[in-house]
């Protein structure tokens, strides 16, 4: 199993942001996490398709994971398909009709995820494994970077993986939040194919030793 590594620009220098996301890529992470807040679903506000497109002209050509804490949802689905994005995560408890949600995303062509808050019961998503590519489990409350993990996140990802693997299902865990060195062998040890991080990397002042480290913690 090969971990994906996913760079959150929400940590990064946003005066400086092509050239601190492609640092990540370079330093060996495998995809940008794309964290989109409105002020409203979350009580922050960051950044929108605009800034999206600008990381494509800019030169990224890696995959771009956005990650959408916003609500409403589908009116953002074609500005950020439109803006380059690989796959557009939304939130199961921002949506009424996560089946028309869903479908929105997988008609774009982007790839679909659906993501819950730490309080959110893991058995809100399982219906929806067999529709969606990606899970993001959040391991902390969503709209601030540089949060400490939350413990009781392990057993929902060990809950999800079981479903998963029951289904045969091909969809992957992403687990979101106060993701370290320290705890990403736990992470992917509980049922995680995929970690997210943001302060872990962008504060580190080596970005390619924290992800040798991130990659040695997970394998
Ligand atoms: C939180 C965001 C996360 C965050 C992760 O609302 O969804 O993606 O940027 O940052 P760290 O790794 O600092 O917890
Ligand atoms: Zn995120």
């Amino acid at each position: 199993m090969t971990h994906r590594i996913l760079a959150s620009i929400l940590a990064a220098d946003f005066a400086r942001l092509g050239e601190d996301a492609q640092a990540a890529l370079t330093a060996g992470a495998d995809a940008i996490h794309f964290d989109v807040m409105d002020n409203h679903f979350v009580p922050n506000l960051t950044i929108g398709p605009d800034v999206c497109h600008a990381l494509r002209s800019y030169g990224i050509t890696k995959h771009i994971d956005v990650h959408l804490m916003t609500q409403p949802v589908d009116s953002l689905i074609a500005p950020f398909q439109q803006g380059g994005a690989s796959a557009i995560t939304f939130h199961i408890e921002a949506v009424e009709d996560v089946r028309a949600t869903i479908a929105a995303i997988r008609a774009s062509g982007c790839q679909v995820g659906v993501s819950l808050n730490p309080q959110t019961p893991i058995e809100s998503v399982l219906p929806w494994v067999s529709l969606v590519d990606i899970v993001l489990v959040m391991s902390v409350q969503p709209g601030f970077g540089g949060q400490d993990f939350i413990a009781s996140v392990y057993a929902k990802i060990t809950t999800l993986r079981q479903h998963i693997e029951e289904k045969s299902s091909s969809c992957r865990i992403i687990v979101d939040g106060g993701v370290t060195p320290k705890n990403a062998g736990a992470i992917v040890a509980a049922g995680a194919h995929d970690i997210v991080v943001g302060s872990a990397l962008f504060g580190a002042d080596d970005y390619a030793s924290a992800i040798e480290q991130l990659r040695a913690a997970m394998a």
